[in-house]
């Protein structure tokens, strides 16, 4: 349980020690809210008093009377607008002045209750405001944890290109003062590891051009009936060669003609990560299975690997940002840990689901399910 404190603005006592009277034994709850609210009155007969207690104590909700003997309450408004306190307040008023009550909330009131009210109308009153608060205190809150979010993303992606950065300033320093001589031959080594850490880079960053696609656009992107038996084969040609080198076998059950009305480049997104993962984390003389099939409620795809395997505990973090796991198996694998959380963003847009099952040493299954309309 936590308590709202209501501060009430009016210069008449019946109506404080009225409202006093109601809120005592007064509680809301609502099925978001983590906890229960009840509420604690504090009077003010004048808007300067009211002022006092606004700046000196925690108020969250204000009951304001707009005629008032000193200062009105608009100018108690003025007051909380321009300081952009973290308050809901609500006009009490009588009918007389409904008109200024309408015009206070466009000064940031949030509601108002003509006078006389009944305790019910009070209540409902109160409720909305909490509410409102509530929700409003919640917006502010995910704000400032979606800036930590960015920031940890930015501080890991710094680390991530700064390493092979300083790899290839090596290696280019140890060309330009000619450490093995100036045989250029004997650079060959630098040269392609120079390479490799500019392949990285490349493809974490390709990773972030997906990724910031995704969070920035609203669902406008462009879609037409894509081709998913196409665009699979497409990806299959795609890793070939890598698996050739390492003679990993493929075999495919692809369905013909499986459309689906998407944007392509998500669809490359999904089959190519599961697939360069199902090259990457295999055994060499390993096995891809390649499942396509459309259901009459959906598209079902499986991509299947006699690889590495994943513990149980790592299968939860698998498809949070910059997952990499870390053990003996993957410690010379290269990659950015994005691909993973790129898909499942990608399959959620679409209000798709995916699935892995694995078994540490043995292999992997990853199963998308994209449901059709
Ligand atoms: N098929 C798989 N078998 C075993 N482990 C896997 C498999 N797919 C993914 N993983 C594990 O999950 C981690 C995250 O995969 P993800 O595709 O997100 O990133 P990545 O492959 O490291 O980098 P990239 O951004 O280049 O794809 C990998 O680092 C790997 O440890
Ligand atoms: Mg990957």
């Amino acid at each position: 349980m936590s308590t709202i404190r209501v501060l009430v603005v009016d210069d008449e006592p019946g109506i404080r020690s009225g409202i006093e009277r109601v809120l005592r034994n007064f509680t809301v709850s609502y099925p978001f809210m983590e906890e229960d609210f009840d509420y604690e009155v504090i009077q003010a007969a004048t808007g300067e008093e009211g002022l006092e207690h606004i700046k000196n104590s925690q108020v969250d909700l204000v009951l304001l009377d707009n005629k008032l003997p000193g200062i009105q309450g608009t100018e108690v408004l003025d007051y909380i607008s321009k300081n952009r306190l973290d308050l809901a307040v609500t006009m009490i008023t009588s009918y007389a002045s409904l008109d200024l009550a309408v015009a206070a909330t466009g000064k940031g009131a949030y509601n108002f209750v003509p006078k006389p009210f009944t305790p019910a109308e009070l209540k409902t009153a109160i409720e909305s405001a909490s509410k409102h608060l509530y929700l409003k205190r919640m917006t502010l809150q995910m704000n400032a944890q979606g800036r930590e979010m960015r920031f940890k993303f930015l501080s890991v992606l710094s680390h991530e290109l700064k390493s092979p950065l300083s790899a290839i300033e090596g290696y280019l320093n140890l060309m330009n003062s000619r450490v093995l001589g100036s045989n250029l031959e004997e650079y060959d080594e630098s040269i392609n590891r120079s390479l490799e850490r500019i392949k990285g880079m490349r493809s974490l960053i390709m990773d972030l051009l997906d990724l910031t696609r995704l969070e920035t656009q609203s669902g406008e992107k462009v879609k037409s009936k894509v081709d998913l038996t196409a665009v699979t084969n497409m990806a299959l040609d795609t890793i070939q060669p890598i698996a050739i080198q390492r003679n990993i076998n493929v075999i495919t059950h692809i369905d013909q003609d499986v459309n689906f009305f998407a944007n392509s480049s998500d669809m490359e997104i999904i089959l190519n990560n599961l697939l360069s993962n199902a090259v990457k984390y295999n055994k060499d003389n390993g096995l891809i299975t390649l499942n396509l099939e459309k259901l009459t409620d959906s598209i079902v795809l499986t991509v299947e690997d006699t690889g590495i395997g994943i513990e149980e505990e790592d299968l939860e973090k698998l498809f949070t940002e910059f997952t990499r796991i870390k053990n003996e198996e993957t410690r010379f694998i290269s990659g950015s840990g994005l691909g993973l959380s790129i898909l499942k963003k990608t399959v959620e847009s679409y209000n798709g689901t995916i699935e892995v099952k694995s078994k540490y040493g043995e292999g992997t299954r990853f199963t998308v399910v994209l449901p059709l309309n």
